[in-house]
């Protein structure tokens, strides 16, 4: 499939419900599309506890996950497939370290994060992650894939 083709060139991001909140949508966009990121898919949803008890089940044993899904279906979100070469490593240089204390000068969660739970923003951890959670937000009709150019 052509999902599968662009493994290396995508990544799935999620502007967080407290970025949403904050009024943070616009400058994060324009932040990603600064760093020479395309927007290929982009919706507002708003997860239902069960679907991001899905989208999170790789943490179903951690501490934190009742929090996080608690988090994750409390308001509003953005998601996005972003198209760029080396996206996913590039795109959590970006955004930062998990926990905004950590994340250093200038990155999305440095700027936009308030807490290790309210972070503003996700990114793919793999390139293999980026295509399954491409597929969990979007259909292929949903996708608008562009050649990579950089
Ligand atoms: S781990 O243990 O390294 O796999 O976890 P990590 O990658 O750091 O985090 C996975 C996602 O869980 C969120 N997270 C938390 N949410 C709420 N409370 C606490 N304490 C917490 N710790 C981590 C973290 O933001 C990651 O979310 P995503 O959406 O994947 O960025």
């Amino acid at each position: 499939t052509m999902i599968n083709h662009m493994l290396g060139n995508i990544t799935l991001s999620i502007i967080k419900p407290d970025a949403v909140q904050k009024g943070y949508v616009i400058p994060i966009l324009y932040k990603i599309v600064h760093a020479g990121f395309h927007i290929i898919a982009i919706k507002m949803i708003k997860l239902s506890k069960k679907s991001a008890t899905n989208f999170y089940t790789e943490h179903k044993k951690k501490l934190f996950f009742e929090s996080l899904v608690n988090f994750m279906s409390s308001g509003p979100i953005i998601s996005l497939i972003l198209e760029k070469k080396n996206a996913v490593k590039d795109f959590r240089i970006l955004i930062g370290e998990t926990n905004p204390i950590h994340a250093k000068k200038g990155t999305i969660r440095n700027l936009y994060a308030t807490s290790l739970k309210e972070n503003a923003i996700h990114g793919s951890d793999s390139n293999k992650n980026a295509i399954k959670e491409c597929s969990f937000y979007f259909s292929n009709k949903e996708i608008f894939f562009k050649k990579i150019c950089n």
